[in-house]
């Protein structure tokens, strides 16, 4: 990997990849003080090992778990978590440590960002989606009962661990949500790392470390070039207007599933539009489909629409949205990177 550190609003976050050798990877953490904050499910798989190699480098260790799931990612989570801290003493040197999917991340971060003003944050993200893209980025979340990520804050951790052997114990359901978003980034920025999926001889928990590496990097890229998401970093964005509003509409679906068929459709509009080629579209549709992720909305166009036009990115009866003009390569609109988009041209694409 090129990329060993990136830096975000004036702070530095050292990246670190590792082989199945985290623990030796830790620095010397004598007289440290280290809360753990993961969700039960993690912990039990790799809470004490992590405890324990903590320890071994001088570290006291705290451990704090909150229930799996997005219901968790919570204000009531958030506030047992920082009366915890209140109670142990935590200080301003006291290290928060994330450790696992997505969830456990964008709340330890939020804890970290927002306990005495600012604790020293590390991640170690744990299953694919955390590690190429939740944990990237700098931005932590709680959702309120009005939507996801509400209340957040943008905060950098210091220290990031990826550590790729995690994914061994990643249901398949979330390894092909980290796909989606893998898939994602590489067909709106990268026609090469999507050409790489492509190859890919089978889907597992086993995956190559230079997809994941490639994945991050070109995460780094969109953030760095834009922190606060005023502009390039609205790629991110591809598949997320549809997908958001389908995840709203049936519970039932993962995020990662929703954005696979709001990809699908966001492609399906360019490629009526003109701008995308077949022979794109349809590698798009392929690729999802061998990571067994849906293509087709489990919902009428009428009640998505709902929550599409609830989506923030709405704008006077038109909602903007990223399209593909070939792989590798988002649609621009003097300067944009979203083009309007009204109703009726997604209804009138809706399978
Ligand atoms: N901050 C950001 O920029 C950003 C970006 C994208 C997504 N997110 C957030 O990330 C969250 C989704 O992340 P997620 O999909 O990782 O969800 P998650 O944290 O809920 O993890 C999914 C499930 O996988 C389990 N799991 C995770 N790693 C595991 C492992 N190695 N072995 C066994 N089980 C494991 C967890 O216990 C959980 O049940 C959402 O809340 C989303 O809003 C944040």
């Amino acid at each position: 990997m090129t990329i060993e550190s990136y830096s975000f609003a004036g702070h530095t976050c050292q990246i670190t990849i590792c082989n199945n050798d985290v623990l030796s990877k830790l620095p010397s953490l004598c007289g440290c003080r280290v809360v753990i904050v993961g969700d039960a499910t993690v912990l039990a798989h790799y809470g004490a090992k992590i405890a324990a190699g903590l320890r071994e480098k001088g570290a006291s260790v705290h451990v704090l778990a909150i229930r799996p799931g997005e219901k968790s990612k919570n204000i009531a989570t958030f506030t047992r978590l920082i009366k915890k801290l209140a109670a142990i003493h935590a200080d301003r040197e006291t290290i928060i440590l994330g450790l696992g999917g997505g969830v456990s991340t964008d709340i330890a971060a939020f804890v970290a960002a927002t306990y005495l003003r600012g604790l020293p944050l590390w991640l170690m993200p744990t299953s694919l989606l955390a590690m190429c893209d939740a944990a990237i980025g700098a931005k932590s979340a709680l959702n309120l009962p009005g939507g996801k990520n509400l209340v957040g804050a943008f905060y950098l951790p210091e220290r990031l661990y990826i550590e790729p052997s995690f994914l061994a114990t990643l249901p398949p359901r979330q390894l092909a949500e980290g796909m989606a978003e893998i898939a994602k980034i590489a067909y709106i920025c990268d026609e090469e790392l999507f050409a790489k999926l492509e190859k890919m001889p089978t889907i597992s928990q086993d995956m190559d470390r230079d997809i994941i590496e490639r994945a991050i990097e070109l995460k780094i890229a969109l953030v760095s070039a834009d922190n606060f998401d005023k502009g390039k970093r609205q790629l991110l964005n591809f598949g997320h207007t549809i997908g958001h509003a389908l995840e709203l509409a049936k519970k039932e679906l993962s995020h990662g599933e929703a954005v696979a068929i709001g990809m699908v459709l966001a492609a399906g509009m360019a490629h009526k539009r003109g701008i995308l080629p077949e022979a794109d579209f349809m590698r798009l549709k392929n690729l999802l489909a061998r990571l067994n992720l849906p293509l087709v909305p489990p919902v009428s166009f009428k009640r998505a629409a709902r929550y599409l036009l609830n989506d923030k990115k709405r704008l006077a009866g038109q909602v903007r949205m990223v399209l593909p003009q070939k792989i590798g390569h988002p649609c621009m609109d003097e300067g944009a990177y979203t083009l309007a988009v009204t109703p009726a041209e997604i209804a009138a694409n809706w399978p």
